[in-house]
């Protein structure tokens, strides 16, 4: 579902923004990948091959560290130095197969899909907006391209950004930073895809963006919207009007003056199970006028 809501808000935002370059940024870790999943499955290919059972009983839930240090998980498991050592050997020379990358990115099937359309739209690209730390930035890009290939997704240096805390520290910092990093760049962030809601939420009330709640529209009422909303007796049971009332504000503030389509195409996502449709498309036309005629200005949502 999300995945179709990217796509309709990123047709809108070409629309607006026609000769602008484009960015939807991506978290990695939980978003495009699990890399826990990669490296069970290559011990246990190793038990496999080497008919060992070493890591018949090694769950999910217990691996914690990142591809790179399974020797702390070796030797956490108590696996003697000699055989962590042919362990390690083994690990490093068949970590990268297609079929343990594809173990990682399977939780997340469609992600790498989404990336590649962005990708071949004109003017359009896809960034990494990392918790992960600096020193990852080589393996991090190298495990990302290999299972890239699998898609015709590339990714490059310059489009990742990455923390400078450690892994421990609070992920939400780096997040404001990454998405200020590539508005410094010049692209224009049309989205940010993150399984983390704090990122998410530290994202939209740093510097430079405004969030408007219902609350916020205009505390007296007198917004374009709410004029034509009472006007036309919209609502309902009320359920699903705050979300209608905010598309359509959102929507008047980028184009002032809709065809019907247009307001069709905007309110399309928004569900009102009384069916009050009909008269969302004619309040929101009559909020256009409302706003052309200057009746009230007050109240805009703006977009950072
Ligand atoms: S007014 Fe009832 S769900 Fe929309």
């Amino acid at each position: 579902m999300w995945m179709k809501k990217l796509a309709q808000h990123f047709e809108k935002m070409r629309s607006i923004y026609p000769s602008d370059r484009l960015i939807v940024l991506f978290d990695i870790d939980g978003t495009i990948l699990d890399m826990r999943h990669m490296v069970l499955s290559v011990l246990h290919s190793y038990d496999q091959t080497h008919s060992s059972s070493h890591f018949n009983d090694l769950k999910i839930s217990d691996i914690d560290v990142h591809e790179n240090h399974v020797e702390s998980l070796l030797s956490r498991m108590k696996i003697p130095a000699g055989k962590a050592k042919s362990i390690l050997e083994w690990v490093t020379a068949n970590l990268w197969t297609p079929e343990n990358l594809l173990e990682a990115h399977l939780p997340f099937s469609g992600v790498m899909e989404v990336m590649r359309w962005l990708q071949i739209q004109a003017d359009t690209y896809v960034g990494l907006n990392t918790g992960r730390p600096e020193y990852m930035r080589a393996e991090t890009l190298n495990s990302l391209n290999h299972l890239g290939k699998e898609y015709k997704v590339r990714f490059t240096d310059e489009l990742l950004h990455m923390s400078s805390n450690e892994w421990e520290a609070s992920m939400e910092q780096p997040k404001v930073e990454g998405v200020r990093y590539y508005r410094d760049l010049g692209y224009r962030v049309v989205a940010f895809i993150d399984n983390e809601p704090d990122n998410l939420l530290a994202v939209s009330e740093a510097e430079g963006t405004n969030i408007t709640t219902i609350e916020g529209l205009d505390p007296a009422g007198k917004h374009p919207v709410q004029q034509a909303w009472i006007e036309h007796q919209v609502p309902q049971c009320g359920y699903c009007q705050s979300g209608m009332i905010m598309q359509a504000a959102a929507f008047l503030a980028e184009n002032p003056d809709p065809t019907d389509d247009e307001i069709v195409d905007n309110m399309t996502g928004n569900i009102c199970r009384c069916a009050t449709y009909f008269r969302i498309v004619d309040a929101v036309r009559r909020a256009a006028e409302i706003k052309a005629a200057g009746k009230t200005g007050v109240g805009e949502v703006s977009h950072g």
